[in-house]
């Protein structure tokens, strides 16, 4: 490197060369360092001083003042590693009857194994899967699932909005409060057949308590075709439940309302806790775990995007992924998916 005489900053490299050739060790290299290149270090002093100077010496200072961090850099790296060479040599020797250190594993998010769980089984149905947008139009959300502006049933999902104030250009947009809206984006897009999941995060305006986050992940569903029924509605659910929760479980269809869906179901299971025997804190103990919401795909919905409902039908489905991992591992708190705590998710691989 070329440093001029007398020019920013030579003064100082110039001593720091002297002391750095009386460095016999490592610790008074970590000194040297410190210092030299610390937060409050005489080349990062030297840095600073820039700005005080005046304009048109600035430039000349700056690239001065760098050069000289990196020189040291360099030859402090260059000691760093001469260290750590002759100590390996010098003294010690590798003593081969130790026991070899364990490598750290990781392991996977329990959300993500459960939704590796839930996909696995509707790609075995032949379902194809897909992502799309967390932050989404309100038209998206609610109004082409025909919910339209400031009807009631908005209140069924406490929303997130997304502040749109500074720009009038934008139109309503939120944090998607369940992955329903995917249905329509997949509907404007392809003609059926559609068969498709679409597992991903959702957002809510909750208070956290043990059943509730604001942040969750959700699985839709989507079939649309010419002559779906309710029948395949309720085999594919039942097929899915028994995979998931085993061979033997029953599914319960109860008539429940989503706005864009006709009928709109609640789909539950038979308890499996309490094949166990006992008081059953599962169930309620009614006997009966709610997993999802279903129904057949709104007449209203299919012609706003194009379909004839005469021509097609179909069924929609969407679940609380987390939901169905506390189910599976008995996890009676949601919010220990989201809260960091390795003992927590150490559990799951
Ligand atoms: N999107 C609904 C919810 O979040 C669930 C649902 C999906 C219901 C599809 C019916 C059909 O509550």
């Amino acid at each position: 490197m070329d440093f001029q005489k007398d020019s920013y900053g030579d003064e100082l490299r110039l001593k720091a060369i002297e002391k750095f050739d009386l460095i016999s060790d490592l610790e008074q290299l970590e000194q040297f360092k410190t210092e030299l290149l610390g937060r409050k270090g005489s080349v990062t002093e030297l840095i600073k001083n820039i700005s005080t100077l005046p304009s048109d010496e600035k430039k000349d200072a700056g690239k001065n003042a760098n050069l000289i961090k990196i020189f040291f850099q360099e030859l402090i790296q260059e000691k760093y590693e001469q260290y750590q060479s002759n100590d390996g040599d010098s003294h010690q020797s590798i003593d081969l009857s130790l026991p070899g250190r364990r490598r750290f594993r990781g392991s996977f998010h329990p959300t993500t194994v459960v939704l590796r769980e839930i996909s696995r089984v509707f790609t075995e149905m032949g379902f194809d899967s897909a992502e799309g947008p967390e932050v989404e139009l309100d038209e998206y959300n609610f109004q082409k699932l025909n919910i339209p502006l400031d009807h009631p049933a908005r209140d069924m999902w406490n929303t997130l909005w997304v502040d749109t104030t500074n720009d009038s250009n934008l139109k309503p947009l939120l944090m998607r409060t369940h992955t329903s809206p995917m249905q329509i984006r997949l509907m404007e897009k392809q003609t059926p057949p559609i068969r498709i999941i679409v597992p991903g995060k959702t957002y809510r305006y909750e208070a956290t308590d043990a059943t509730h986050e604001w942040q969750f992940c959700q699985v839709e569903g989507l079939v649309i075709d010419k002559g779906i029924t309710f029948a395949h509605l309720k085999s594919t659910l039942e097929e899915f439940a028994q995979k998931m929760f085993g061979q033997k479980r029953k599914a319960r269809f109860r008539c429940d309302f989503f706005p864009f869906v006709e009928p709109g179901a609640e789909v539950s299971i038979d308890c499996f806790k309490c094949d166990e025997g006992g008081v059953c804190n599962v169930c309620g103990p009614s006997g009966w775990i709610e997993i999802m919401g279903a129904g057949m795909v709104h007449p209203e919905v299919l012609k706003g995007v194009g379909y004839d409902p005469e021509v097609y039908s179909g069924f929609a489905f969407g679940m609380g992924a987390e939901r169905i991992s506390m189910l599976k591992n008995g996890i009676d708190d949601v919010r220990l998916f989201y809260s960091n705590d390795l003992r927590f998710l150490k559990q799951f691989s």
